[in-house]
């Protein structure tokens, strides 16, 4: 291969066009205009209207394995950029960077894009859309001359945010065909793009999203770009996601504990925090087989309502005479844990803390940002609010046992100032320090990341995490696609995943017990239900759901996820797979009616050939509605080998719409 180098280049050498360079160009690893670059470069700032155009050049290369690191300067600018290309085992590649300001003035960077070429063979992408309670729709497009650009400036993620951006050619399925995908390590402003020159040459990028005058870097500073974490796959969109998922599941934070079964209060009580009542909940939550019970928003200082409170993180007394920890108690003596919300970078008007410190919001001018949900975004960049959301979280997990808190962002960033300056890219910065200080002072504290369902969702905040709410939206017919392509990036473990009550609060939809069961059971799963309201057959039915999530979590959170492609729009069939292939675990989910009688065969594919497996259907939590007199034979319980699996498959019955079952299948 070493000797091919010099061959390759040769072969790459374009043809001089008519109209064009005299000689070729190539802008390599940083793409400038002053290398006869047309398109976005990687890097562009200036230096008070100076040192506008860069031209970099390698000073130092180190490779060794899968790492490579290039150091690049640039003497007129007085920049010095290091980018380090990482491959992992499981193919994930990291691009990281590094701008140093070595010159003595002031430099403000505008823009730095991790960019990787694209093949032609990739002619569509896809990324994702949404808004609250419908997070991660999937946009698939082809590729144009142009640029595709998909910003955040939210100053969270976002429910609109792309959690990844991928090139496919026309034919990638989630089961096979090329996908290229890239997704930004940040939680604040970012965008993504993918570009197609006129002479052809398309690429992939993204970075952080600066505000004007945002990243000034000081003489001797250095910005740390926010990393790259890319795949390629040849075996489908299943292949990335199997890439991403291992990568996770690798990391020394990746939560090791079974992921408990957790009742989140939320939906049951709202602002109503009756300690009867909840013990009521417990005592039910108790018998079904609960392990977490979350406290969701209301709790703490004059929160009777979403319209005051934020900002003053200390126990109400007018509802919580006696404090938290009798309640806490009680949960404990059941042997469950105990979860606490809080929205720590929130601040209402009518609070305390904003009575005494006005200006500690993030804002620009002596204007006071618009309110969204009665709210405004506390300025965390600022040490003052920093130490007083630090102090008092950490007072009230001092005081009790509270093995893990929810961690809620309820509103956008706009007009994001921090004492005259665009403050988003310090804020982010601040919320990353607050959550490893949270975990430092309180060894073993959970966080759930939640942003008014899924828009904090990203490999930036993943590492400080240990689980995403992934959408308000309990409605688990929603659920099943805004899950589909969540965890097309995010391990399910790492997913919240509950079942909702039968009439769902967000759509009003009336749905089976066993299509929630069903739904929440791929994930790291829970209820959000006033289960006392639950009849005495449904509270049975959780009680076995909750054993079965329980003897399977293993399998669902160490299994590689497979999407079939069904080849009928009405019905997702998806499930987990034992790497060993001895097990897997699917769901077959009927979404909409069928067009014809007899759906499409249900066909397993990455099962041993060889081998026999038993397959048969479950009903942990209840049957599903059918709609037929007679349902097929092999739900039962038959034997069949991975191939005939795999090629012949079995038969789908007829569901009403809106139903889903769970399919066993085990080698024998
Ligand atoms: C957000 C969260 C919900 C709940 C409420 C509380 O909307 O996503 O789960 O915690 O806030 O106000």
């Amino acid at each position: 291969m070493h000797g091919d180098i010099a061959s390759v280049q040769t072969a790459i050498r374009p043809s001089i066009a008519n109209s064009s360079w005299d000689q070729p160009q190539f802008p390599g690893v940083m793409r400038e205009s002053s290398r006869g670059f047309l398109g976005r470069p990687t890097l562009s700032g200036h230096r008070n209207g100076k040192a506008w155009s860069t031209k970099f050049e390698v000073t130092d290369f180190h490779h060794q394995a899968n790492h490579v690191t290039v150091t690049l300067i640039d003497f007129h600018a007085e920049l010095e950029v290091v980018i380090t290309f990482d491959l992992d085992v499981h193919g994930v590649l990291f691009q990281r960077a590094t701008v140093k300001n070595i010159g003595e003035s002031q430099y403000c960077l505008n823009e730095f894009i991790h960019w990787l070429p694209l093949p032609k063979e990739a002619t569509q992408t896809l990324d994702f859309a949404g808004r609250w309670s419908n997070e991660r729709n999937p946009q698939r497009k082809e590729i144009a001359t142009g640029t595709w650009v998909r910003e955040s400036r939210e100053g969270r993620s976002g429910h609109n945010f792309s959690i990844a951006d991928i090139a496919l050619t026309a034919q990638t399925s989630f089961q096979s065909g090329s996908a290229w995908a890239t997704s930004i390590a940040w939680s604040g402003n970012s965008h993504y793009l993918v570009e197609k020159l006129f002479d052809g040459s398309q690429s992939i990028g993204a970075g952080e999203l600066l505000l004007p005058g945002e990243l000034i870097l000081e003489s001797g500073q250095t910005y740390e770009a926010p990393a790259l974490v890319s795949v390629y796959s040849a075996e489908g969109l299943d292949g990335v996601s199997a890439a991403y998922h291992s990568y996770l599941r690798a990391r020394d934070v990746h939560p090791k504990r079974p992921r408990p079964l957790t009742l989140n209060m939320w939906e049951a009580l709202y602002f109503d925090h009756d300690e009867e009542k909840i013990k009521a909940l417990i005592d039910v939550a108790a018998e079904i087989g609960i392990e977490r019970v979350v406290l969701d928003d209301g709790w703490f200082h004059s929160r009777r309502n979403d319209r005051a409170g934020l900002g003053d993180w200390v126990i109400d007394p007018a509802v919580w005479p006696h404090g938290l920890s009798p309640i806490i108690k009680y949960i404990n003596d059941k042997g469950i844990e105990f979860g606490l919300w809080f929205e720590g970078e929130m601040v209402n008007p009518d609070s305390d803390l904003y009575r005494a410190h006005p200006e500690w919001i993030l804002h620009e001018a002596d204007r006071v940002p618009p309110l969204w949900r009665h709210q405004l975004v506390l300025d965390i960049g600022h040490e003052g609010a920093f130490n007083h959301v630090l102090e008092q979280t950490s007072a009230v997990l001092a005081a009790h046992n509270i093995a893990y808190i929810k961690w809620d962002h309820n509103r956008v960033l706009v007009d994001a100032g921090h004492l005259g300056a665009a403050g988003v890219h310090r804020q982010t910065q601040a919320i990353y320090r607050l959550f490893a200080e949270l975990k430092k002072r309180h060894p073993g504290l959970e966080i759930e990341s939640c942003a008014s369902g899924g828009a904090r969702i990203d490999l930036g905040v993943i590492d400080l995490v240990d689980r995403f709410w992934t959408s308000d939206n309990n409605d688990a017919l929603e659920r099943q696609t805004i899950q589909r392509w969540t965890a097309q990036v995010i391990a399910p473990e790492l997913l919240g995943t509950h079942i909702g009550p039968t009439h769902g609060h967000q759509t009003g939809r009336t749905l089976e017990l066993s299509m929630r069961a069903t739904t929440a059971l791929f994930g790291h799963a829970g209820i959000e239900w006033n289960i006392t309201e639950a009849t005495t057959e449904e509270r049975k039915h959780l009680a076995t759901w909750a054993q079965y999530y329980k003897n399977n979590r293993g399998l669902l959170h160490s299994g590689k996820m497979v999407r079939v492609d069904y080849p009928e729009s009405h019905a997702y069939l998806h499930g987990v797979r034992a790497h060993d292939a001895s097990r897997a675990l699917f769901a077959y989910v009927q979404l909409t009616p069928t067009v014809s009688v007899h759906p499409s065969p249900l066909k397993f594919p990455g099962l041993d050939e060889s081998a026999n497996y038993v397959i048969k259907a479950v009903f942990p939590a209840g049957e599903p509605r059918f709609m037929l007199i007679a349902p097929p034979e092999w739900m039962n319980g038959i034997t069949l080998s991975g191939s005939a699996l795999a090629a012949i498959g079995v038969t789908a019955p007829i569901l009403a719409p809106a139903n889903a079952f769970l399919i066993e299948i085990t080698k024998a």
